[in-house]
């Protein structure tokens, strides 16, 4: 662990702290919700004609590579516990839920050729049954459960699947789309691609870093671009809504001011990747990644790039394909160019090793149980400073920020969380970032993928030894309910958790 932060105080282009105001005003026009996505809750993993996908698969495999041998067969039991979901999100009273739909349940053969019904029913009892009360779904096409006979067929890393995935979106446009005005097409496009494909900590699992990883970027852009033009173009105009994409985007801070550029390396590879082909005037990869990819690649005795080109109609279907961006952010790194970085200090090739910077986490800066997750609150204000600099200030949803902790009612260090990251949020709002939904992961405690259910990140607790998957609300439910009711932000409020959550009139 470096010791070495201290340059990094003093630095004078970032903010170490952000104003802590004891008492604010949250401006009209936030929208706050929270989120939750299919594998992580519904359980019901092979009822009513739902088809394997590669979570179902590396769950079931053995050694089981989950946590405690955890899997997301029941997970919080939403497929039959929808009403009770959306009586939390009324005590909460919130003005949206996020939630993913699982393409093996609609489309059980992976393509168009069989609708699930039964599959279709259950969302349209969720949707239906949140807009009785008047809270706008928000939803996301793909979060992690690829069908695995797509797997099967190279996933995300065959190009096809761009076809694969643009007509299970159809489907879903015209199932949904009268109902549903918010659309994300992928979440966490560098999870998928770089955890999943790159390293071993998603599933599939597929462990060829500097490759696969690669391919994967190129075709989620595309796929991604091609559901927004066919939406823009097809279903836009009767149904009215607007689609964006969830990128994760933690901030990567220089150690010292000499290293900035290495920093800024950081970031260009770790999102720019996925912000840069969509939202920069140039589209494309960032440029740094494209030369050094290319230059590594050639240096090793490939006869190309192994990070794959965009034609110039691909840069140009990619480049705006969004109305707004969506951010999932929850902790900062420091990072810095080690001189003694060698060809061993990472394999190679690999995503890193071509990234060639090194990164850890200043060791004052307190943890929640899941141990990548630091309380960095500046961070998340340079982020959306950046993102309005360099990205010309898009509209913003914070589609994911959250803390972990262990079981347990009362979670003050998630509260706390909450507070000075809104916080945080709202210094950048106030010097103009458009930042217009809020999303706290999560609704209720769920399937953390590898971790299974040791990591707790919800506002509700569930009762994972009660076949009834019973939820309760933290005190923190309390916490960000009365935040939205009063739409202010009081470091000093203490619920009284001896009385029931209850739902407002009006919710
Ligand atoms: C981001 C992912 O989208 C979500 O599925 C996960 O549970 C949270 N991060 C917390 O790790």
């Amino acid at each position: 662990m470096r010791v070495l932060f201290l340059a990094w105080v003093a630095f004078a282009d970032c903010k170490s702290s952000v104003n802590r105001h004891e008492i604010r005003k949250i401006p009209d026009g936030i929208l706050f919700g929270t989120a939750t996505a299919s594998y992580q809750v519904e359980g019901a993993w092979n009822e009513d004609g739902k088809s394997e996908s590669i979570w179902d698969r590396l769950t079931h495999s053995t050694p089981c590579p989950v946590k405690n041998c955890d899997t997301g067969d029941i997970a919080d039991d939403s497929y039959h516990q929808y009403e009770r979901d959306v009586e939390m999100l009324r005590e909460l009273g919130l003005d949206f839920y996020r939630f993913s739909l699982s393409w093996t349940r609609i489309l059980p053969t992976s393509f168009p050729d069989k609708i699930n019904e039964k599959g279709v029913e259950y969302y349209n009892n969720l949707i239906d049954e949140m807009l009785k009360y008047n809270i706008q779904p928000m939803v996301t096409l793909y979060h992690w459960d690829l069908p695995q006979k797509l797997q099967d067929m190279g996933g995300w890393t065959n190009p096809h699947v761009v076809d694969w995935f643009t007509d299970y979106a159809r489907i879903v446009f015209e199932l949904f789309g009268d109902r549903v005005k918010y659309w994300f097409t992928i979440n966490e496009p560098r999870e998928v691609c770089y955890e999943g494909y790159g390293g071993p900590s998603l599933a599939p699992l597929y462990n060829m870093t500097g490759y696969a990883d690669y391919m994967c970027a190129k075709n989620i852009l595309v796929a991604h671009a091609k559901t927004y033009h066919m939406y823009k173009n097809e279903f836009s105009k009767i149904q009215g809504g607007t689609v964006g994409i969830a990128i994760s985007a933690n901030w990567f801070e220089a150690e010292s001011e000499k290293e900035a550029e290495a920093a800024e390396e950081a970031r260009q590879f770790e999102w720019g990747t996925y912000i840069n082909p969509i939202f920069s005037k140039n589209g494309d990869f960032p440029a740094v990644m494209k030369e050094r990819v290319a230059a590594k690649s050639f240096e090793q005795g490939f006869f190309r790039s192994r990070l794959p080109e965009f034609s110039p109609e691909e840069v140009e279907l990619i480049k705006g394909s969004s109305d707004f961006l969506g951010i999932n952010h929850y902790t900062s790194k420091l990072i810095y160019r080690n001189a003694s970085l060698t060809s061993d200090t990472y394999p190679s090739p690999s995503f890193y090793d071509d990234m060639g910077v090194m990164s850890y986490y200043d060791s004052t800066w307190e943890s929640g149980v899941s141990s990548w997750l630091k309380i960095v609150p500046w961070g998340f204000y340079n982020l959306l400073t950046k993102l309005r600099t360099d990205y010309d200030n898009p509209p913003i949803y914070i589609t994911e920020n959250g803390f972990s902790t262990y079981e347990g009612l009362e979670d003050d260090s998630r509260i706390s969380y909450y507070r000075q990251y809104i916080d945080a949020m709202l210094d950048a709002v106030d010097e103009g970032s458009d930042v217009r939904a809020y999303t706290a992961w999560s609704l209720m405690d769920n399937f953390e993928w590898l971790q299974g259910y040791a990591n707790r990140f919800g506002l509700y607790e569930v009762d994972y030894e009660d076949p009834k998957r019973t939820r309760t609300a933290r005190k923190s439910a309390y916490v960000y309910k009365e935040m939205l009711r009063t739409r202010q932000l009081d470091y000093h409020y203490e619920p009284d958790t001896t009385l029931p959550i209850t739902i407002d009139e009006g919710h």
